[in-house]
């Protein structure tokens, strides 16, 4: 019987793996130095978590959320994101911690999504919440560790920034928008037309062309913002040009789920095609609250380490120190663990090679800085012969040298 892996998932192995975990020691070492928390969420909810904090409107609730009922009749899913089991944990378990409260975290996500390139059903994420700031300052810090994350990492980024404004400018907004957009009903897309009535905001990230000359002339969110909204943008926006960090103003970027308001962002990368967000988030201000919590503004991101690991360089492991051992002969098998043990306990990465036709170990070696040969024979007298890979020289060299060959210093 022959069992594939599920659709929009995968094994990670091999050089991906080390760029996961390169990924993810970067956005642990960087939490670290933010005074993060890291916490870990179960992967497994009730689905009515995200069903009343994600909206019922979003993709994510609507069509992408894997949810079953388990054997006592209790609707689960697979976490479809971190946030809102970030914070039902912050609500169960850091009420009473001096605010505010900073939690990282990192782990596999699950949507039903129509797989194609840099969107999978599994993915993982690592995710940074601050709970519990009202200040747009944490917004401002939240950035720019994100800057500081996506640099260390090597990436090339542009900032998308908007402000949605406060929750009763956005609800003006909203019927201003659904009376024009009712006025050019014949020209919006069946997709469009969906939202119109229950996310009409959506409609302005839509990437039908149709859809996007009625929005053209649209009304603007940001002839919305009360005078406190348009301020505090303003003083992200000043901020982030004072430290050097480059933005451009994206009037058309909502965010798919609708616990945002305020300040929301998007990182992008160019060189990954359509789906080219690398790093995205903003502020939510209702979410402590409607798990059970106080009225806490908070604010956060999420990065995508699938989308991460496509755009990123791994050194390679200092060739200098990886060195293949290969021994003909059962003795010499014998006493190819015992050199490659003392070896290692050096600090040099060791492939030791196991009975296969010389060739083909040679082969393999190929990936070495040095190869290792020795026979029965050669044991005996207590010498190896050792073969630089790059130059090709082989000499023979005495055992008891053999680490002092290594690092002559
Ligand atoms: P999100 O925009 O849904 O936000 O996802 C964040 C990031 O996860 C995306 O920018 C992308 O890099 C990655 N991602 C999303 N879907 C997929 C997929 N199907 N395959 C591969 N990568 C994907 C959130 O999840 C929010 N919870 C972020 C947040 C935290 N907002 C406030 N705090």
């Amino acid at each position: 019987m022959k069992v594939n892996n599920i659709r929009g998932t995968g094994d990670i192995f091999g050089e991906r793996l080390k760029k996961f975990q390169l990924i993810q020691d970067a956005a642990r070492s960087i939490s670290r130095s933010y005074i993060f928390t890291e916490i870990s969420t179960p992967i497994i909810e009730y689905t009515d978590l995200f069903i009343r904090n994600l909206g019922e409107t979003s993709d994510v609730v609507n069509k992408e959320i894997y949810s079953f009922l388990d054997r006592s009749n209790e609707s689960i899913c697979l976490r479809p994101e971190f946030t809102a089991a970030v914070v039902r944990a912050f609500v169960g378990n850091f009420q009473h911690y001096p605010l505010p409260v900073k939690l990282f975290s990192v782990g596999p996500i699950f949507r039903y999504e129509r797989p194609q390139k840099g969107r999978y059903r599994q993915f993982h994420q690592v995710n940074f919440e601050v709970i519990g700031v009202k200040s747009y300052n944490s917004d401002l810090e939240l950035i720019l560790l994100a800057v500081t994350f996506l640099r260390r990492l090597g990436v090339n980024f542009t900032l998308e920034i908007n402000s949605l404004g406060c929750d009763s400018s956005r609800a003006n907004y909203r019927s201003s928008l659904v009376e024009y957009l009712n006025s050019y009903k014949n020209e919006l897309s069946q997709d469009s037309l969906n939202r119109l009535e229950k996310n009409p905001l959506r409609i302005l990230d839509s990437k039908d062309p149709s859809d996007k000359k009625v929005i053209e002339n649209a009304p603007r969110i940001s002839e919305f913002y009360t005078e406190k909204s348009r301020e505090n943008f303003l003083a992200v926006l000043k901020a982030l040009e004072e430290i050097g960090v480059e933005y451009s103003i994206n009037e058309k970027l909502v965010r798919g789920l609708d616990y945002y308001s305020e300040i929301i962002f998007e990182f992008k990368n160019s060189e990954l095609g359509t789906q080219d967000t690398i790093l995205a988030g903003g502020r939510y201000e209702r979410l402590v609250n409607n798990l059970g919590g106080q009225e806490l503004a908070s604010t956060g991101f999420a990065a995508g380490i699938e989308r991460l690991a496509e755009i990123i360089q791994i050194k390679q492991e200092d060739q200098r120190k990886v060195i293949s051992i290969i021994p003909i002969g059962e003795r010499a098998e014998q006493k190819a663990i015992e050199i490659a043990y003392k070896l290692r306990a050096e600090g040099f990465f060791i492939d030791l090679q196991y009975s296969a036709n010389l060739k083909s170990r040679m082969k393999k070696a190929e990936n070495s800085s040095f190869a290792v040969i020795f026979g029965d024979e050669e044991i005996e007298k207590s010498i190896v012969n050792v073969k630089n890979m790059k130059t090709r020289v082989q000499e023979k060299v005495a055992l008891s040298g053999l680490l002092k060959f290594f690092e002559p210093s």
